[in-house]
């Protein structure tokens, strides 16, 4: 039941065309939020805006422009940011770990880190110049704690990420810039079949006490309590949204 608990509040949500992200572009517009759909993918992104009444821009999270970009859109169009979903995410085909060839390596820690990276290196100097506190939220994984084989590196992008996120939330407390993270267990969604490989989901659900897999809505419930101001004393956790498969 939405309560405009983000009201007033302006959010970037990367990955926000399709799956996890549009979830919680959704959601977030449903509480009163005004979104910035960031995605690579035009028609589905602009779709996702426009019935969200949001804004959409064409994004590549692994170029340094894109995010000055969003940074300019944001300032230009609603005078502020306030929230920073890092939910744009990339894998290549569960395998055999010695088959993952250069290009899928650097795919994957581009997508999955770097982005962080650049979402801190071009976003932080703005929450710090207005004094303005900000909630950063990374969409990682339960493959970042405990991970499976066939995945060994996009288990690490996402170890990376859970650990970037506890770092710059011990830098950035002081100036109250929260930085939080969310692990979803499989769902399904445009990236179920990478992870899946030739695996039968419900060899993957079987592993999760609650014997389901995660939903949008189950990820968007979790990232909104986190750009919430109920969470404003959080900061540095990585919340498991994963039906206890990590318990
Ligand atoms: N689906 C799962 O089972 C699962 C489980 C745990 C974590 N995750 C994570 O959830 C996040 C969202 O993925 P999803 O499952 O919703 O998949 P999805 O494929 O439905 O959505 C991913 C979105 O990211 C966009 N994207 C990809 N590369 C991009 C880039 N370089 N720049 C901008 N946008 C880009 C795609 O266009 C797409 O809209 C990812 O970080 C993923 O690793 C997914």
């Amino acid at each position: 039941m939405p309560s405009n608990r983000l009201e007033g509040k302006v959010a970037v949500i990367t990955g926000a065309a399709s799956g996890f992200g549009k979830g919680i572009a959704t959601k977030f517009a449903q509480e009163g939020a005004k979104v910035i759909v960031a995605d690579l993918s035009q028609e589905a992104g602009q779709q996702a805006a426009s019935e969200l009444n949001g804004i959409f821009i064409r994004t590549d999270v692994t170029k340094r422009s894109d995010w000055e970009a969003i940074l300019a859109l944001a300032l230009k169009e609603y005078g502020q940011l306030d929230i920073v979903v890092n939910n744009a995410g990339a894998s290549y085909s569960n395998k055999a770990t010695e088959g993952v060839i250069e290009q899928e390596f650097d795919m994957v820690m581009n997508v999955n880190v770097k982005s962080i990276y650049f979402s801190t290196n071009i976003l932080v100097p703005y929450f710090l110049k207005e004094n303005r506190p900000g909630s950063f939220i990374q969409i990682a994984s339960t493959a970042g704690i405990r991970p499976r084989g066939g995945l060994a590196w996009y288990s690490a992008s996402k170890g990376a990420a859970i650990t970037a996120t506890k770092a710059l939330a011990s830098e950035y407390g002081p100036k109250q810039i929260r930085f939080n993270a969310v692990s979803p267990v499989v769902g399904i969604t445009g990236m179920t079949n990478l992870f899946l490989g030739s695996t039968d989901i419900s060899t993957f659900v079987s592993t999760v006490p609650l014997g389901r897999p995660s939903t949008p809505a189950d990820i968007a419930n979790a990232c909104c309590y986190l750009a919430s101001d109920e969470a404003s004393f959080i900061t540095g956790v990585n919340l498991e949204v994963d039906g206890g498969r990590c318990v």
